[in-house]
C-alpha cells in the first residue's frame, strides 16, 4: 500500500502523508549552517543563528504532526576544535534559546532532555539545561531532545566505565548483560531508538551521531543545507520513509 503519491517536482502535502504511520522518533544532524552563510557573504554565526531558527520551525511542526521524539545534534564532543568566536556563538544561541523556549515551552507542554556530557558547558548554560529538563519532566507527550557536547562513541565508553564500575562493585554481572541492559547505561536511556535520520547540506557520513541508537534507523540526505530546510523538505524525508520496507533483519 502506497501510503504518499509520488508527484514528481511537486511540493508533497502533508495531507498525503500517513499520519498514523510517521516515524515515532526522528533525529537530524543539523549541518550546512556555514556553508549558508558563505553563500550570502556573511560570518559563519550567522549560518548557526539562522539554523536556530529552523530548528523551531521543524521541531514545532513535528510537534503538530503528532511525532514523539526530535532529536538534533547542536555540538559534538567534535565540535569545539572550531574557532573560539564560532563556539562561543553557538553556547550564546543556545542559552538565547533555551531563554525563550522555557515560556514557550510551559505553554506547549514540549519535553525537552539534553544527551551528552554538559560538565565543560558554562555554569549558566548547564543551569539553563538543568532548569529546562526539570521544568519540563512532568509533561507528556512531544519531547526534544539537543546533543550537546555529544559523541556516540564517548556515550558508549561511558556506558561501558559505568558498567564495568557496577561489576567490580559487584552490583552488576557481566554474564547477565544484554542489549537492552546496557541502553540504560547510554544517554538516551529513556528515549525509543530513532526511526528516521536526518542528514542534509550533501554530506554523506553518521558523523558519531547516535552510533548505538540508529543500528535499525532509516536514513534520508538532501542537498538542502539546514537554514534552508523546509516543512516541504520534512515532509519529503517523512513521505521517503513511508516508502520504505523496515525488516529489522526480517524477511
Ligand atoms: C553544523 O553546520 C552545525 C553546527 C555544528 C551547530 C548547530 C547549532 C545550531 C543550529 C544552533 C543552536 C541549536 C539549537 C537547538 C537552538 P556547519 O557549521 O558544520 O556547516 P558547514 O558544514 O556548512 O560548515
Amino acid at each position: 500500500m502506497a501510503f504518499f503519491k509520488k508527484s514528481a517536482g511537486k511540493k508533497p502535502d502533508p495531507a498525503q502523508l500517513d499520519l498514523e504511520r510517521l516515524p515515532r522518533h526522528v533525529a537530524i544532524i543539523m549541518d550546512g549552517n556555514g556553508r549558508w552563510a558563505k553563500k550570502r557573504g556573511l560570518p559563519r554565526t550567522a549560518g548557526h543563528a539562522a539554523g536556530a531558527e529552523t530548528f523551531r520551525t521543524i521541531a514545532t511542526y513535528a510537534k503538530n504532526l503528532g511525532m514523539d521524539y526530535l532529536t538534533v545534534y547542536a555540538f559534538s564532543t567534535e565540535n569545539w576544535k572550531r574557532p573560539e568566536q564560532e563556539v562561543s556563538a553557538i553556547m550564546g544561541l543556545l542559552e538565547k534559546y533555551l531563554h525563550e523556549s522555557i515560556e514557550t515551552m510551559a505553554r506547549d507542554k514540549i519535553k525537552m532532555a539534553f544527551l551528552g556530557d554538559l560538565s565543560p558547558l558554562s555554569p549558566k548554560l548547564q543551569q539553563l539545561c538543568r532548569e529546562t529538563e526539570e521544568i519540563s519532566k512532568g509533561y507528556e507527550g512531544f519531547q526534544a531532545n539537543i546533543c550537546l557536547n555529544y559523541g556516540g562513541r564517548d556515550e558508549i565508553v561511558r556506558a561501558a566505565k559505568a558498567f564495568a564500575a557496577q561489576c567490580a562493585a559487584g552490583t552488576a554481572d557481566p554474564a547477565a548483560l544484554t542489549e537492552e541492559a546496557f541502553g540504560r547505561y547510554l544517554y538516551s536511556a529513556d528515549i525509543p531508538d530513532p526511526d528516521l535520520i536526518i542528514r542534509p547540506s550533501g554530506e554523506v557520513r553518521i558523523s558519531n551521531f547516535l552510533l548505538w541508537q540508529s543500528a535499525y534507523a532509516e536514513f534520508y540526505f538532501t542537498d538542502v543545507l539546514w537554514p534552508d530546510f523546509s516543512k516541504e523538505e520534512f515532509n519529503r524525508a517523512l513521505a521517503a520513509y513511508q516508502n520504505r520496507s523496515r525488516r529489522f533483519g526480517g524477511v
